[in-house]
This record gives C-alpha cells, structure tokens and sequence, in this order.
C-alpha cells in the first residue's frame, strides 16, 4: 500500500526522480505531483519531452535517460500506483459553485468551452490518457496552461488543450489552478 511506502520499497529505477518528484510522487519545491496519475499519461510525457514538444532542462534531461523501456515502465509504474486517494465531491451540494468550479463542471458554452469535467473527470481524478489535476501544484498548473497559450507545450491530440487554453483569460487560469490544487 501507498501509505505504508517505505524508502526501500522505492524501485532503482525511480529512485533518481524522488528528489524532484518526492518518494511517492506527491511533488516537491524542485517538480510536479506525479502519484497517482496513468502509466499512460505518464509515459506519454516522457516521449514528449524526448521529442521536443515539452521544454524543461532538468526533466528533458531525465527523460533522455529514460530510454531503456523495460527500466521506463518499472519507474513509471511505481509511481503511477502511488498517490492520495481522493474523497470525492457529490455535486448539486452546493448553491453557489465558484467561477472556477463552475468552469471546470459546466464551461462556457457562448465561447465554446467545454467543461474540464468532461474529460478530467469528477473531483479532477483524470484516468488513461487524461491527467489527474486534483492536488497538483498550483503554479504548475498555471504554467502548463500558459505553456499551451506560447506554443511551448503540445503532443497532445488535435491540440486539444492549446485551442482550450487560448479560450481561459489569465485570471480564470489563476482561478481553476488555484481551485484545482486544492481538492483533496
Ligand atoms: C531535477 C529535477 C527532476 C528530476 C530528477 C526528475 N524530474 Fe520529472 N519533472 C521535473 C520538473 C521541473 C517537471 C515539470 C516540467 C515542466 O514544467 O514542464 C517534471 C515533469 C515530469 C513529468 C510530467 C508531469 C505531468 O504532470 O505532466 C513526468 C511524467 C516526470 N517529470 C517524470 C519523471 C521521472 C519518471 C523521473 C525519474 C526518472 C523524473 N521525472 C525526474 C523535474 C525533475
Ligand atoms: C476534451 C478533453 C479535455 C478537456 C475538455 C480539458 N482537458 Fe485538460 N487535458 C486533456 C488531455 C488529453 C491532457 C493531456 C495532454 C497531453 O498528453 O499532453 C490534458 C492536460 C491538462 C493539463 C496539464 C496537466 C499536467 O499534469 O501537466 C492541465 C493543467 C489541464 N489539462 C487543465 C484543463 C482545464 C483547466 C480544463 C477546462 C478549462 C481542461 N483541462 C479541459 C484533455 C482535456
């Protein structure tokens, strides 16, 4: 079990991302959370900083010595299995939902946005090829959306989150990282 973890418990092949990544993959001041999320999104990552379609020195780097597939999947996987298991948000409980939560569940249709929900799930769990957003760093999360809207971030399919993140204003892109991080 996650919980239980201990450092030995922590395969070689993943042992290198536990400084910037954090032993179970919860994130640290040097990366991104990356518990809990897909093998698939994951390894889908790994290639796009290969190729060039993600740019950041010290993981690009990382993902350069990621090449040797058999050792990739056992990293991946370690980490894939771990994460905060989420406690779930009954909609319709609330009245008023925020701006960002009422993005997030219902878009904006007059601008032809779709709702996050739609594909990252309830309570921002993701699953397969979408990414978990729920507790994931806040400023990440921003700087990723930004990354789409300079063209410095893509491979994902049909530039789905490019044509998405160039529709949110700057301060809805605060507004949803902020209510993102911190679902629990
Ligand atoms: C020196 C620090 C560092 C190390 C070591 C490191 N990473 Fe990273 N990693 C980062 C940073 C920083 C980012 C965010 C990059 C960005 O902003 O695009 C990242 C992003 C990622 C992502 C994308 C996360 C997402 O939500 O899209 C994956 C997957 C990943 N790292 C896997 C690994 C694995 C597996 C290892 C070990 C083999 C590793 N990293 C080692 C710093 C590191
Ligand atoms: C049609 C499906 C779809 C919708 C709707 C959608 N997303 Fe995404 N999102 C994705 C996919 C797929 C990815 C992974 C892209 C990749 O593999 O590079 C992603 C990735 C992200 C990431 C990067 C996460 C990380 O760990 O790096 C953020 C942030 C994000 N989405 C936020 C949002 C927000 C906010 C909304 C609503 C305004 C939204 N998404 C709506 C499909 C969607």
């Amino acid at each position: 079990m996650a919980a239980t973890a201990q450092a030995t418990d922590i395969p070689t092949e993943a042992q290198q991302c536990v400084t910037c990544h954090g032993d179970k993959g919860q994130g640290t001041a040097q990366g991104p959370m990356i518990g809990g999320m897909s093998e698939q999104y994951l390894d889908a990552q790994i290639e796009n900083f290969i190729a060039g379609r993600r740019n950041n020195t010290l993981m690009t780097l990382m993902a350069q010595s990621l090449v040797d597939l058999p050792a990739r999947k056992v990293a991946l996987s370690y980490f894939a299995a771990q994460g905060s298991p989420l406690k779930g948000q009954l909609r319709g409980d609330k009245i008023a939902l925020s701006g960002a939560e009422k993005l997030y569940y219902q878009g904006d249709l007059k601008r032809g946005l779709p709702a996050c929900y739609s594909c990252h799930g309830p309570s921002a769990a993701g699953g397969g090829s979408f990414p978990r957003l729920a507790g994931q760093q806040a400023d990440y999360l921003a700087e990723q959306l930004i990354a789409w809207r300079k063209l410095e971030r893509s491979g994902d399919h049909d530039n789905t989150m490019g044509h998405i993140a160039a529709k949110l204003k700057e301060d809805e892109i605060k507004s949803l990282a902020t209510y993102l991080s911190a679902i629990q």
